[in-house]
């Protein structure tokens, strides 16, 4: 089978999440090639792929705005197709699963039809910054549950998940974020302890930096992505309206020798304690189910020595 998986990714996240989906698929043997949005020139042919995918990180209860120019873009398929759409967040509240619908509806007109949907919670990038030991918990149950996701889909077994009723209009109002990044955007600006290594110049999605006789200017094409303000070595860029929420620095996604203080415990306890017991049902559901089917090929091999000795 031949699979193409679109993304974004903004900070690494869904990067992380789309990789082990590719190992996933690799490892029962099918072909599968990625695209990065962000690289603008797409030229693969998607009449040549069984099956599409589509990955990107929530942006306020959507899917970011360069996922939209995306696929508004995309040929119209002559036959329908199986879509997967892969989403990642900070957080596990149901909200986040209207960030897909109008995706799904643009994709539709395309001959994509929706077959699977999951959502992994990975550490935020804006708002707060995770503890080290949630960001290593996130991504662990993120790769315990990859496997298992990718199995469905080409078991064809369809899996959505649930929406709200009204979601439709809650989604829509919460797109102010994709001309509200814009405004905002231009409101990013340097602090003296800049380098001036253009690291963010270079690694911007939108190519929205450019320097002038050593003065930054920040372009009207902000998506709000977050990278240059995550990844920048000094913490030197100040991200307008949101400085507050600003999160400065990868995650190591490493366990760490000491427990820290969570000072965020208390945000959200009752739906991240849910999402990892729903996580860690399915992955026990499909671990003893491989147990009983290695025992009953265990039974068989013993069966057919014994018949061959016979
Ligand atoms: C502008 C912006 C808006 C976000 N909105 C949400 C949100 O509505 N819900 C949520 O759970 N996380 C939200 N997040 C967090 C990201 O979805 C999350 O950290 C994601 O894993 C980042 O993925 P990436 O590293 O691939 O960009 C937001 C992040 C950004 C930058």
């Amino acid at each position: 089978m031949k699979i193409l998986i679109c993304y974004f990714s903004g900070t690494g996240n869904t990067k992380r999440v789309v990789d082990k989906y590719v190992e996933a698929f690799k490892s029962h043997g099918h072909e599968v090639d990625t695209f990065r949005v962000e690289n603008r020139n797409f030229n693969y042919n998607l009449e040549d792929y069984d099956k599409i995918g589509l990955a990107y990180p929530i942006h306020a209860f959507n899917a970011p705005a360069i996922i939209f120019d995306f696929i508004k873009k995309l040929p119209k398929l002559k036959e329908e197709k199986p879509l997967f759409i892969i989403k990642t967040s900070g957080e596990p509240l149901r909200l986040n699963n209207i960030s897909s619908i109008k995706p799904m509806s643009i994709l539709k007109k395309k001959n994509l039809r929706l077959t699977n949907e999951y959502h992994y919670c990975m550490p935020y990038n804006i708002i707060f910054r995770h503890t080290d030991s949630m960001a290593y918990k996130m991504w662990e149950t993120a790769q315990k549950l990859i496997p298992i996701d990718a199995q469905e889909i080409l078991d064809r077994k369809e899996v959505k998940l649930k929406k709200f009723p009204f979601a439709r209009p809650l989604a829509f109002v919460f797109r102010i974020e994709h001309w509200g990044g814009r405004f905002n955007g231009k409101r990013y600006k340097v602090r003296d302890n800049c380098v001036h290594c253009n690291a963010c110049v270079n690694i911007c999605p939108t190519h929205n930096i450019t320097v002038e006789n050593g003065e930054f200017h920040f372009g009207k094409n902000c998506i709000m992505c977050m990278r240059c303000a995550f990844l920048c070595k000094q913490n030197a860029i100040k991200i307008g309206l949101f400085e507050k929420w600003k999160v400065n620095g990868p995650y190591t996604f490493q366990k760490p020798e000491k427990e820290e203080e969570d000072k965020h415990k208390k945000y959200c306890k009752k739906s991240y304690q849910k999402y990892f017991n729903r996580a860690e049902e399915k992955i026990n559901k499909a671990n003893s189910l491989i147990n009983k089917e290695n025992q009953i090929d265990e039974k068989f091999d013993e069966q057919t020595v014994k018949n061959v000795e016979n």
